[in-house]
């Protein structure tokens, strides 16, 4: 990963798949052109369940299923804003990694969430919400949310708020 520090952080844990997908599809709905969402954690720890959920919030229709893209790398669905889904497991070098011309999609017009982003190391890009998933059981998982710019600070505050007010309200 890189060695910058997060603005903003926020831990939850979520009880069930179905918690951790509308978790998700809550931030994807905030999410807008050129958000990098980076995915770290273990094999089954909920990374592609993750990224369905933000495609579900970025309006990629119910009939494009989200798998992960481990073979393919890349996948891009249409949406309110494109969404690149992103899988580096098998990248295993840094030269396969430049030949995949990631600048372009880091960078672009699309919103992006890339499992196994600790493989990026310092090419991931500063501004970028991180979400770290840990099992804390076997339905359970713990989700931080780590904000590394201003862009993903404000969509985390947003996110927050939202669930502070679900909670006051139930
Ligand atoms: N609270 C939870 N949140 C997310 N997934 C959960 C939860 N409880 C159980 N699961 C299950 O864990 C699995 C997560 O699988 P998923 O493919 O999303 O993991 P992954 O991190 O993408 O793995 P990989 O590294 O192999 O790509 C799913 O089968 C899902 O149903
Ligand atoms: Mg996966």
């Amino acid at each position: 990963m890189r060695d910058d520090k997060p603005l903003c952080t926020w831990e939850r844990s979520t009880k069930s798949p179905e918690q951790t997908q509308s978790l998700a599809e809550q931030l994807g709905r905030l999410l807008q052109p050129g958000d990098v969402v980076a995915l770290v954690g273990e094999l089954g720890s909920g990374k592609t369940l993750f990224s369905q959920g933000l495609a579900r919030g970025l309006g990629v229709p119910k009939n494009f299923y989200i798998t992960s893209p481990t073979f393919a790398i890349i996948n891009e669905y249409p949406g309110r804003v494109p969404f690149y889904h992103l899988d580096l497991y098998r990248v295993s070098n840094r030269a396969e990694l430049s030949e995949l011309g990631l600048e372009e999609i880091l960078y672009g017009l699309g919103a992006v969430a890339i499992e196994w982003a600790e493989r990026l190391g310092q090419d991931l890009p500063v501004e970028r919400l991180e979400v770290h998933l840990k099992f804390l059981g076997e339905e359970e998982r713990d989700i931080t949310f780590l904000a590394f710019g201003d862009k993903s600070a404000k969509r985390l505050t947003t996110l927050m708020g939202f669930y502070k007010e679900v909670m006051e309200k139930s």
